[in-house]
């Protein structure tokens, strides 16, 4: 399903770098990170906790906004190529820069160079969502938020929270969304991945978030999916990650569906495409063989995710056009 228009709303920017651009980066600058990668040159790891060091040792290699420049054309090239005509990216400041606003400031400035290129030659528009790193702890998450404030516009549109979702709890990060949502950012909150709906409900209610990363562990609990239904949460799901982290075996087996058939307001997303060995037009047509959808069905989700994203009025209305003429 290469051609039909999609929207992503849940991307890393460095988890969407292919490995054999972190090779080249590593090569470049006399870096030995072999041990990062199978023989068939993809990204080795054994499990979530490991997926995260591999992650941050592969970002080791992108030390100057040129290296970030690369790298969003090298992922936006990607992603235009499976149809996705406009996309949200979680950047992270931690990685760019230090959480140095000065620093800071000259990353972003290279990753809009390179997202108003790629919308030019491309036709793909891209939006950044600042995220914190949970495992890294609420002190840098404040430091996180003040470079989010520092930034906050029509291309730096919200804020959010990724990494082990199994330390520390929302609460503690409540200093940096206030931050972040004073300076006019919308929220998105990682949980509900390997927290189960207790995650969830502790995020939504102390974070208050528009949408969830994830969410999906919420089906244990109906009365909360339920919630999410009737608040009209949108879950920014990527059922690819959670089949290649082995959260659920099979596309089949993913809760996606039933999510979505109890009202729940469901997106799909890559996650981090090269590690999970998928892409946007993948992650479509394992959907439409294990939940027999058809494209009417992936139009209303990209019809939700378009409603759900923090850009502009006048973005969303030249987006949608794109989307209708595909429809008509
Ligand atoms: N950072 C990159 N990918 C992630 C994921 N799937 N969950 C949490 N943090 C992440
Ligand atoms: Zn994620």
């Amino acid at each position: 399903m290469k051609s039909m228009p999609k929207i992503e709303l849940h991307l890393h920017l460095e988890g969407a770098a292919p490995p054999a651009f972190i090779r080249g980066l590593a090569q470049e600058k006399h870096m030995d990170l072999s041990g990062l990668f199978n023989p068939d040159g993809s990204y080795r790891f054994t499990d979530f906790w490991d997926f995260l060091k591999v992650y941050e040792a592969a970002t080791s290699t992108l030390q100057t906004p040129e290296d970030y420049r690369r790298l969003t054309l090298a992922v936006l090239e990607e992603s235009a190529a499976n149809g996705v005509v406009y996309s949200e990216t979680f950047l992270s400041p931690d990685f760019c820069g230090g959480r140095d606003v000065g620093a800071w400031k000259e990353y972003l400035h290279a990753i809009r160079d390179a997202a108003d290129q790629a919308e030019r030659q491309m036709g793909i528009t891209l939006r950044g969502i600042i995220t914190c790193i949970r495992h890294f702890g609420p002190d840098k998450a404040r430091e996180t938020a003040v470079c989010a404030a520092e930034t906050a516009g029509d291309w730096i549109t919200g804020f959010g929270i990724a990494g082990d979702e199994k330390v520390l709890q929302p609460k503690d990060f409540l200093w940096a969304f206030d931050c972040a949502r004073e300076a006019g950012l919308r929220i998105t909150a990682h949980a509900g991945e390997w927290g189960g709906p207790e995650s969830v409900r502790a995020a939504l209610h102390d974070l208050n978030p528009e949408r969830i990363g994830h969410g999906v562990r919420a089906i244990e609990d109906l009365a909360l999916v339920d919630e999410l239904a009737e608040r009209g949460t949108v879950l920014e799901v990527c059922p690819g990650s959670n089949v290649a982290l082995g959260i659920w075996p099979t596309f089949r087996a993913h809760p996606i569906g039933k999510l979505f058939d109890r009202g729940v307001k469901v997106t799909v997303s890559t996650d981090d495409p090269p590690f999970f060995h998928t892409t946007m037009a993948r992650e479509y047509d394992m959907l439409s063989d294990a939940f027999d959808w058809d494209d009417s069905v992936f139009a209303t989700l990209n019809r939700t995710a378009l409603d759900a994203a923090f850009c502009d009025t006048d973005t969303r209305s030249k987006i949608a056009k794109r989307l209708e003429a595909a429809n008509a």
